[in-house]
């Protein structure tokens, strides 16, 4: 059986120290994004989900902007293949369909298409590098539930 945690929508004043400590072991370290790449004033801007475990600590999380662009969804990698990022996932598009967006999108890296695609999101032209990753484009139209 998967281990519980619990996913809340919080705000990057609230959320930053978990948030942090998240991406920085994932996108910073495991992934070697640079720190200055990482960190960015949209933060402030972002709705995030955070995942926890029943002890409180620190298992993933994600952001939507303003404009709907979804990114820098991480999952600890302890904690992966246990439906955490479809929770972080799940929060996000709720959040935006309560905004009602009609469209969301994410520069997916490519090892990740997969898991983009079990949401329905679609490619969406050619592969590019950013922060040293292959990225693609995807979109995902809502639908409301
Ligand atoms: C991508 C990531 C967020 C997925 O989180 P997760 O909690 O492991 O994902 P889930 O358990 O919810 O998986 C849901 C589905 O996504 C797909 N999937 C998940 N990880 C995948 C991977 N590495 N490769 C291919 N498909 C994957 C599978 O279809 C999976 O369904 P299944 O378990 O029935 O096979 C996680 O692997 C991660 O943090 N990776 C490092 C950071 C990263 O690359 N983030 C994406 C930035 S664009």
């Amino acid at each position: 059986m998967s281990n519980p945690f619990t996913v809340s929508l919080v705000c990057w004043h609230d959320g930053e120290l978990l948030l942090r400590a998240i991406r920085e072991a994932v996108f910073i370290r495991e992934q070697g994004v640079p720190a200055e790449l990482e960190w960015d004033e949209i933060d402030a801007t972002c709705r995030h989900a955070l995942a926890l475990s029943l002890s409180g600590d620190a298992v993933g999380c994600g952001r939507i902007l303003p404009n709907g662009h979804i990114g820098r969804i991480s999952v600890m990698p302890q904690w992966r293949k246990q439906k955490v990022g479809t929770a972080i996932m799940e929060a996000l598009l709720n959040e935006a369909r309560s905004r009602d967006y009609k469209i969301v999108d994410v520069d997916a890296q490519t090892h990740a298409v997969p898991f983009y695609e079990s949401f329905g999101f679609i490619r969406q032209g050619k592969e590019f590098m950013d922060a040293g990753l292959l990225h693609v484009k995807m979109k995902l139209e809502l639908k409301p539930h």
